[in-house]
């Protein structure tokens, strides 16, 4: 099997020793023989935030393949339902489940691709919310300590698009394997909506409740439009979502970019986030570039180009190797720290390769 098949992006070459745990304790069984046998483990999600090489992964590429959503009876003290899933639950469908349970808190994370287990991991967000919000508990299994292990949600050090379980590792690879997490939702007239494009979409200000169902509705719709719902027939969607992080940055570093370029403030004493989607395109980098007839189309042959809908997705048009999706990203990011003495982190895993 090739991993090429098994990631949104589309590119990968094969898998030494592929295997699949459709429960627990499966997962946890495959983890130790790949130990035991000293055979390098990739865990494959949902393969929506994944570059993977061309020369593919020659040990055990363990896929999660349980399912399972579990509302608890009975609310906690602060009034919310505790929701467990299972981690290889596909994550739209427990949001789905949710808002159609009248539960609120999951609504603005509709529409991201990959499994549930993979969310806790970068801390996944979206329209102004994270997981962080609602996570109350992480499931995991310690391979360092060969034992189940859970995580309270002020233990996992979650930050943008990042965690403790994403940053510790075992021999090179992810040192936590999630089994499951748990996350406090709410029987309320919604969450208060947290960002402006969200609000405008709605036709509320920011700080407004609207009930989940319609916040649902309206982020899938800003979602397709920027070609961040995954549609097989639209190359636009062939790739991993944002490919490089907002950067954040010093105010006095932010201050030396034009004006009119975003800036989200909130994000710690004296620190800006920027948009990397600006930086980009504000580069000279504009959506679609690299396609055939573009100006990007030397670098990679017009087999990988910047989404036609957003700057900040770098896509698959079809053919695209790993190589290919590489040199794109390299050149992106040489061209945005010319701008802008800024270079962007990438928010995939790169799996066998780098920048
Ligand atoms: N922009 C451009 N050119 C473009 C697209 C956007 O200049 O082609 C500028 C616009 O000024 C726009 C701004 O970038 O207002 C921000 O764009 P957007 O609202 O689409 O958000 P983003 O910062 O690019 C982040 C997350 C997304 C998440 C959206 C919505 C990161 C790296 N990305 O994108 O998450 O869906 O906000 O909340 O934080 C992901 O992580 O894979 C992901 C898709």
């Amino acid at each position: 099997t090739n991993l090429s098949a098994l990631t949104t992006l589309g590119v990968g070459g094969p898998a030494g020793t592929l295997v699949a745990g459709t429960t627990r304790e499966e997962i946890v069984e495959a983890v130790r023989t790949a130990d035991a046998n000293g055979s390098e483990l990739l865990i494959l999600s949902g393969g929506s935030n994944l570059l993977v090489d061309d020369a593919g992964w020659a040990g055990t590429v363990l896929g999660i393949g349980t399912h399972g959503i579990t509302v608890e009876d009975g609310a906690t003290a602060a009034g919310a339902r505790l929701v467990t899933v299972e981690a290889g639950h596909h994550w739209d469908d427990v949001v789905a489940h949710t808002v159609g349970a009248g539960l609120s808190g999951l609504e603005a994370l509709s529409g991201i691709p990959g499994l549930a287990g993979a969310t806790p991991v970068q801390n996944v967000g979206a329209y102004g919310s994270d997981v962080a919000q609602s996570l109350v508990r992480v499931d995991v299994y310690d391979r360092e300590a060969q034992q189940l292990k859970e995580f309270g949600v002020g233990d996992l050090r979650l930050g943008y698009r990042d965690s403790l379980i994403k940053r510790s590792t075992v021999n090179g690879s992810p040192r936590y394997v999630v089994l499951g997490a748990t996350f406090a939702l709410y029987e309320d007239e919604g969450r208060p909506v947290a960002y402006q494009q969200l609000a405008g979409a709605l036709g509320v200000s920011v700080g407004d409740r609207v009930p989940a169902a319609r916040v649902r509705e309206a982020v899938l719709e800003l979602r397709a439009s920027k070609g961040m719902v995954l549609d097989r027939k639209d190359p636009d969607t062939r790739s991993a979502g944002s490919f490089f992080t907002n950067p954040i940055v010093d105010e006095a570093v932010a201050a030396t970019l034009p004006e009119d370029a975003p800036r989200y403030a909130g994000q710690g004493e004296g620190k800006i986030k920027l948009s990397a989607a600006w930086l980009i395109d504000h580069a000279g980098f504009h959506k679609g570039y690299g396609l055939p007839g573009t100006p990007g189309e030397s670098v990679a042959g017009g087999r990988a180009s910047l989404s036609t809908k957003h700057a900040l997705a770098l896509t698959n048009r079809g053919n695209a190797s790993s190589a290919d999706l590489l040199a794109l990203a390299r050149h992106v990011q040489a061209g945005v720290r010319d701008a802008w003495g800024l270079t962007l982190e990438h928010e995939p895993l790169l799996i066998n390769c780098s920048l």
